[in-house]
């Protein structure tokens, strides 16, 4: 037999792939809660959301303007459109990067219907520029244009609907403080347990009209990074390998099988989790080691790593973040199957 020549190697997939596909859009909404009764979990917030929306209604003012920050697939975006819903206004979105000078903000704002909720998602990613004409703005809704260039140039003052603006971010450390200051509702969602993420995936299935039974679904919902994006998108991946073994329905044994053969391991850590959890024990020696050493180790970014893998390995007890840089857990090195030095952190 010829060897074939070795490529370089496959990049990773990570279950939680920024680039995603318009099939996996248009998978997502059709499965998103339409109500804080439909949202599962995260009840503190939403109990203080419910009081708050309920409090605007009744004066018949706009909601206070609320940030909310976790990792991706937590329910950032489903709640706003849930937010605008309850609150029976008009939603518009965009997202930080987009919005690339102070006029592109000029255009949506003047645009606004009283109350209407302006959805910003990766709100850190505002050009200092914008970000900085959106202070008047959120304060006594002013939004300020410079016209004209040089010392000729004066500023236009256009009075905005008093709306309500939602921003989005993956960490609340991220944005600016004048920024943080301006938001009246601060909320972190955080990760789901293993009991809300198994509703999750039943009420996904029921909609899908996918069959799966107890254990399947705890399957899944234990090895989905504590994630409902990811929950769903197992959940339909294992769907194809139930339709080939069982018939189509979703049982523990095809969830276990198809799960493996996705590379997800009895933790939910996924390929791009065991990479750097690898390259913290073996090349690092379990560290401390700092984060854009690390990034540069396994090939990402910094901002992939802090904001989308560390934040679930280090809540499973996995890693730790030190003043001295990253260290790799007892736990990580049991899971490895490495020997751990004698200095590793006793954690968990
Ligand atoms: N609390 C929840 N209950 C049920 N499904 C959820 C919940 N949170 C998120 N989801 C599902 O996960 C998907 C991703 O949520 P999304 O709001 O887009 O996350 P984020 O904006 O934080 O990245 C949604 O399409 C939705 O189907
Ligand atoms: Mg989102």
């Amino acid at each position: 037999m010829t060897k074939l020549p070795e490529g370089p190697a496959p990049r990773e997939e990570s279950l939680l792939d920024p680039g995603k596909a318009a099939d996996d859009v248009q998978f997502e909404r059709g499965l998103r809660p339409q109500t804080l009764d439909e949202f599962t979990g995260q009840e503190a917030l939403k109990s203080n959301l419910r009081v708050f929306i309920e409090a605007a209604r009744k004066r018949g003012e706009p909601l206070d303007h609320c940030l909310f920050y976790s990792p991706p697939g937590l329910g950032k975006t489903t709640l706003a459109h849930i937010i605008a819903r309850e609150l029976g206004v008009n939603l518009r979105s965009t997202s930080g990067p987009t919005i690339s000078r102070p006029g592109d903000l000029a255009a949506i704002l003047t645009d606004l219907g009283k109350g209407d909720v302006f959805f910003i998602d990766e709100i850190h990613r505002l050009s200092p520029m914008v970000e900085e004409s959106l202070y008047p703005v959120m304060e006594d809704f002013n939004l300020y244009v410079s016209t004209g260039k040089g010392p000729g140039a004066s500023a236009l003052k256009l009075s905005i609907e008093r709306f309500t603006l939602i921003g989005a971010t993956t960490r609340a450390g991220l944005l600016t403080g004048p920024m943080r200051d301006r938001f009246g509702i601060v909320g972190n969602l955080s990760f789901y347990a293993p009991g809300e993420l198994e509703a999750i995936v039943r009420r996904s299935a029921a909609i899908l009209g996918i069959p799966v039974d107890g254990e399947g679904a705890s399957e899944i919902a234990r090895r989905c990074r504590a994630t409902p994006r990811i929950a769903n998108r197992l959940l339909r991946r294992v769907r194809d390998f139930a339709e080939v073994r069982s018939r189509g329905r979703i049982t523990g044994e095809v969830a276990r099988f198809a799960l493996e053969r996705l590379e997800v391991d009895p933790f939910g850590l996924d390929a791009l989790d065991r990479k750097l959890l690898s390259a913290l024990v073996q090349k690092f020696n379990g560290g401390p080691v700092g984060v854009d050493n690390l990034a540069i180790s396994v090939s990402e970014e910094i901002d992939t790593l802090t904001d989308v893998i560390e934040p679930f390995l280090i809540q499973c007890g996995f890693m730790a973040r030190t003043p001295r840089g990253r260290v790799a857990t007892r736990k990580a090195f049991a899971h490895l199957g490495v020997e751990p030095p004698a200095q590793t952190l006793e954690l968990l």
